[in-house]
């Protein structure tokens, strides 16, 4: 039900017209506090018409609108304020959350549109940084909200598996390395041969040569470069997959950049026949000048190909594949000229859907307010977080509930659940400080709050032990106002978070309804046995399932007990 519509169609009818329902539509307010009604209607734009004070027009206005489906309609100053009737709109609400369970909220805007979204995309011999991680939980977060609303989302890691550094760790290795090394740490090892590369090669400028013959060995199909390629490539994804599987997060799709090897001929060759190309200093070009971006390198003056061509490749690709409605690059803010580029040439080719090609920033995480950076050794590395994570999990469950029998599970879901929450409820182009203390605590603005609302709903649930009927809900009680009107915009909630792309709007969302929730259950006594019981009952469950929805969609667990 949209209460809006419905209080701007009241005063359309009163006005006997005068305004249209958009424009009416779109001067309703919602007051700040709610003695002042649900819905405020200022009067200001129909003093000049009516040649009156906007406080005499809302006290005639008041006598025209039909009060029928309102608590109150009252004039206060030039404000209508509209009070609706609480328990009509509670029985509406609570029947629907009822009745759709999991699927309230749900929406049909996407029309089964594909949507490629490229998320995660770490690069190859290189531990998956906190940038990861973020392209990771709000890539997977989006693809929740996107399937949530109709669209068909595609999770796309597009892994950083070629290009020069694998001549040099292959160099590196053959110098240094050794099999078993590699096999009982592969990331670690393999970056420690690329550090000590970069070192050594300072004062030995030769070993820069060895390391191109090694990858112009890989491109040209070479056995021994490709097989170490290869064998790189499914250790170092292996222990990506060990960290994607402890966040619960799964991809359609690996096609990293190796993928498009063959691919990247035609590019060059379109842009040729348009005659985009350009040679400047030996590499060639596409001018971007007109679209005030600097110019797209497209090959290097060896004649290798660059990151932007891979992704021209890949976005044709994809075009071809999905046809999408929309393909998403879930990538830091330091990539937003890339992406710029990339759309631009993709124009320049004539491909109209460069349109539909969205970059999806976000901003950086910094540790103790400073930058991250592999080549500063300040690297976190993602699977001790998540560990010390689930760690401190456990130890606030074994305070407040030691009896709890699947502890580890529980602690599992809330220390993994912590550390994407706390990642997602920022907006995502804000940057933030991580400190883990305050990721996992259980109260405050975190996941385990949210989560721990739920599952205290759920236990109110278990200890009234009769099962909530969906009809008899008729909630008549002023408390459970606010979470009863959070629990109502539920549904425009998440249509605002798709077309924000921001999975931030359902974080704050659900620590609202929880707050909202917990301050229901602070002032109102719900186990008692008279004829309201089954309506607190349905408002209980009402916020178990849309708190479940809401850590779902972010890609967080919702245990039951914790
Ligand atoms: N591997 C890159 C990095 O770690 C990110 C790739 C993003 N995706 C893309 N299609 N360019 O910086």
């Amino acid at each position: 039900m949209d209460y809006k519509n419905q209080v701007a169609q009241s005063i359309v009818k009163a006005l006997a017209n005068q305004l249209d329902l958009q424009t009416v539509y779109e001067k309703i307010e919602v007051p700040k506090s709610t003695k002042l009604g649900d819905f405020a209607f200022p009067t200001f734009i129909l003093a000049k018409t009516l040649h009156k004070a906007p406080q005499i027009i809302a006290t005639e206005l008041v006598d025209q609108i039909d009060g029928a489906g309102y608590e109150k309609v009252e004039a206060a100053g030039p404000y209508v304020n509209f009070f609706l009737d609480k328990v009509q709109v509670s029985q509406e609400v609570l029947n629907s959350v009822l009745t759709a369970q999991s699927h309230y909220g749900d929406a049909t805007v996407g029309n089964q549109g594909k949507v490629p979204i490229d998320m995660s995309s770490p690069n190859i011999a290189k531990p998956i940084s906190m940038g990861h991680l973020r392209s990771t939980v709000i890539g997977n977060s989006l693809a929740n909200l996107l399937a949530k609303t109709g669209y068909e989302p595609v999770k796309i890691n597009h892994l950083g598996d070629w290009g020069t550094q694998f001549g040099k760790l292959i160099e590196a290795y053959k110098l240094w390395g050794s099999e078993e090394e590699v096999k009982a740490d592969p990331i670690n090892k393999l970056l420690e041969y690329y550090v000590r590369f970069h070192k050594e090669d300072q004062e030995h400028p030769e070993l820069d040569e060895e390391a191109r013959k090694w990858f112009k060995k890989l491109e040209d199909g070479d056995e021994e470069a490709t097989q170490l390629w290869q064998w790189f490539r499914s250790v170092s994804l292996e222990s990506f997959k060990r960290i994607y599987d402890k966040l619960g997060i799964t991809f359609d799709s690996y096609k990293g950049e190796a993928f498009y090897n063959d691919k990247m001929d035609e590019v060059v060759q379109i842009l040729e026949d348009k005659h985009l190309l350009k040679e400047s200093q030996g590499a060639e070009i596409v001018d971007l000048d007109k679209y005030n971006l600097n110019p797209a390198l497209i090959k290097k003056t060896d004649g290798a190909t660059l990151y932007i061509t891979r992704d021209l490749a890949a976005a044709i690709y994809r075009k071809r594949t999905y046809n999408f409605v929309q393909s998403l690059y879930v990538v830091g803010a330091e990539q937003i000229n890339h992406f710029k580029q990339l759309k631009a040439v993709l124009k320049e080719m004539g491909f109209d859907w460069s349109d539909d090609v969205h970059h999806i920033p976000f901003g950086l995480i910094t540790l103790n307010g400073k930058k991250l950076s592999t080549r500063s050794g300040r690297v976190v590395l993602l699977d001790k977080v998540l560990d010390d994570a689930i760690d401190l999990a456990k130890q606030q469950i074994q305070a407040k509930n030691p009896d709890l029998a699947n502890a580890d599970e529980v602690a599992h879901e809330v220390g993994v659940g912590a550390v994407i929450f706390h990642d997602l409820k920022n907006e995502r182009m804000n940057s933030f400080d991580f400190d883990l203390n305050e990721v996992v605590r259980f109260e405050g603005e975190t996941g385990p709050y949210v989560q721990y609302t739920r599952a205290r709903a759920e236990s109110i649930l278990r200890k009234a032990a009769q099962t909530v009927q969906a009809d008899d809900v008729k909630l008549d009680d002023a408390n459970a106002w606010e979470t009863v009107k959070h629990l109502q915009a539920f549904p425009e909630t998440i249509l605002r978070a798709v077309k924000a792309y921001e999975p931030s709007i359902i974080a704050k969302y659900a620590l609202h309804l929880a707050k909202s929730f917990n301050q229901y259950y602070a002032n109102s006594k719900v186990l008692v046995e008279d004829d309201q019981l089954n309506a607190r009952l349905a408002l209980v469950r009402s916020v178990s399932i849309v708190l479940e929805i809401s850590l779902n969609l972010l890609g967080v667990q919702a245990p039951k007990e914790m």
